[in-house]
């Protein structure tokens, strides 16, 4: 499939998909529907795709896809409580070249300590938290700012 160089994925894992129901108090009213349709009117010149999964794996497998693929500007990850254990997702983030950029939508350095670690924070280009829905807007502008850095 041909795609514009202008393509954006947004990525989330485990749990955002019961954004709106989910602890509102921690992470807003909005559905995942909700904040990804609003992004696509923020930035209509960027083509979106959106995928979420609760697995792990597949979110290996997708990254790996889009990498195989091509013609993505970057991905805008939140990869929910992964962040915190996942060696296999810093590991796939590593392998491809597609640059990603950590968000949340809590600050996840005023919350637990065991959220404070992310273990996938040091293979992203950079990291977004505490902004609500805003963090994928700021997610997206940040792949969109010239210079970005190439992660190691
Ligand atoms: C989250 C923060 C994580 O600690 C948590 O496990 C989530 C959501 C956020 O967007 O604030 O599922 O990534």
């Amino acid at each position: 499939m041909m795609m514009s160089a202008m393509t954006i994925l947004v990525l989330n894992g485990p749990n955002l998909s019961r954004l709106g129901k989910r602890e509102p108090a921690v992470y807003g009213h909005q559905t995942l529907d909700d904040i990804n349709r609003e992004l696509a009117k923020s930035f209509p010149e960027i083509s979106f795709e959106f995928f979420k999964t609760e697995y792990e794996g597949k979110l290996l497998e997708k990254l790996f896809e889009s990498d195989d693929q091509g013609g993505y500007q970057g991905v805008v990850l939140n990869a929910g409580a992964l962040t915190h254990y996942s060696i296999a997702l810093r590991d796939a983030i590593s392998a491809v070249t597609i640059p990603v950029v950590e968000v949340h939508l809590s600050n996840i350095y005023a919350r637990e300590e065991f959220r404070h670690r992310s273990v996938i924070s040091g293979v992203c280009v950079g990291v977004i938290s505490g902004f609500g829905a805003n963090s994928y807007h700021l997610g997206v502008r940040a792949l969109l700012a010239p210079g970005l850095p190439e992660p190691d």
